[in-house]
């Protein structure tokens, strides 16, 4: 009887995320990098390019999308028994734990087998529908929840790395790089976020990490994209505020889809 129930969310999975056109994992193997805000950023940045866009928060342990796009204790509303609507919060179609647990201060005690068993529920009792992106947030390392939505969502267009100029975030890029090679997943870009800072007093530009040039050498080949630190930025994330998070900032919305250039390209 169990069995026949995970095949029935197997063939679910498939045929809703075959309705989604581009799937892109933002992922890095060190924590507090900025993937959660560059997931919501760019999840933003394509919506305003008139893309249809789903946001999946795959960090069950951490899900900081809720926050940063303040669906925190909003309803699911039930399509059916067994059918969820994502909240739709920017244009955009959201999925996170901290939209459907209740007390988001209280911590998940969850080991691998559930939470594989979580994602799957992500994907496939949500109603996705059609969409030109799903961009999914991952936690950090190459633990369950990355190769648990690897290896259900099927064909992934790509993914992005995110680190910051330090060469032990560096390092970790390549960890995360291999898994990809792996698992045959393309490498989109990687994202230098917050690469410098403006003084406010008198608008010189600061490094905020030092990182060994030939740290970076070894990702030649790959694009990567300087994402400035921005003050106003991590307040509106804070607050959740982010219908007008590249108002007056027009480079960061072009760096931010620069990320996903390649998947523009059908
Ligand atoms: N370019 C930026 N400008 C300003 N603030 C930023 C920028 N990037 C990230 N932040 C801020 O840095 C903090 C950490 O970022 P974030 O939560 O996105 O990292 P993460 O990699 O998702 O962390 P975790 O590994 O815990 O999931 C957030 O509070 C966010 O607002
Ligand atoms: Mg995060």
């Amino acid at each position: 009887m169990h069995k026949v129930h995970i095949d029935h969310r197997d063939s679910l999975i498939k045929e809703r995320m075959s309705k989604i056109k581009n799937k892109i994992l933002i992922m890095s193997n060190k924590g507090g990098v900025g993937k959660s805000s560059i997931s919501v950023m760019l999840a933003k940045a394509l919506s305003e390019k008139g893309f249809k866009v789903c946001l999946l928060d795959a960090d069950i342990h951490g899900p900081s999308v809720a926050r940063m796009t303040s669906i925190e204790n909003m309803q699911h509303e039930a399509l059916s028994e067994e059918i969820i609507k994502p909240i739709e919060k920017y244009g955009i179609k959201i999925v996170s734990m901290g939209s459907i647990v209740k007390d988001t201060d209280k911590a998940l005690i969850w080991r691998g087998p559930i939470k594989i068993t979580v994602i799957k529920q992500l994907l496939a009792d949500f109603e996705w529908g059609e969409a030109d992106y799903m961009i999914i947030d991952l936690p950090p390392g190459t633990g369950d929840e990355p190769l648990s939505v690897c290896q259900f969502i099927g064909e992934i267009k790509g993914a992005v790395l995110v680190t910051t100029g330090q060469n032990i975030s560096f390092l970790d890029v390549y960890k995360a790089a291999d898994f990809l090679e792996k698992l045959s997943i393309k490498l989109l870009s990687v994202a230098e976020n917050m690469s410098e800072y403006s003084c406010p007093h008198c608008g010189k530009k600061s490094k905020l990490f030092y990182a060994d040039k030939d740290k970076k050498e070894i990702l030649e080949k790959t694009k990567r994209v300087e994402i400035p630190f921005y003050p106003k930025v991590m307040e509106l994330l804070d607050k959740g505020e982010i219908e007008d998070i590249f108002k007056g900032r027009e480079e960061l919305k072009e760096k931010i889809l620069s990320l996903a250039d390649d998947t523009f390209k059908g």
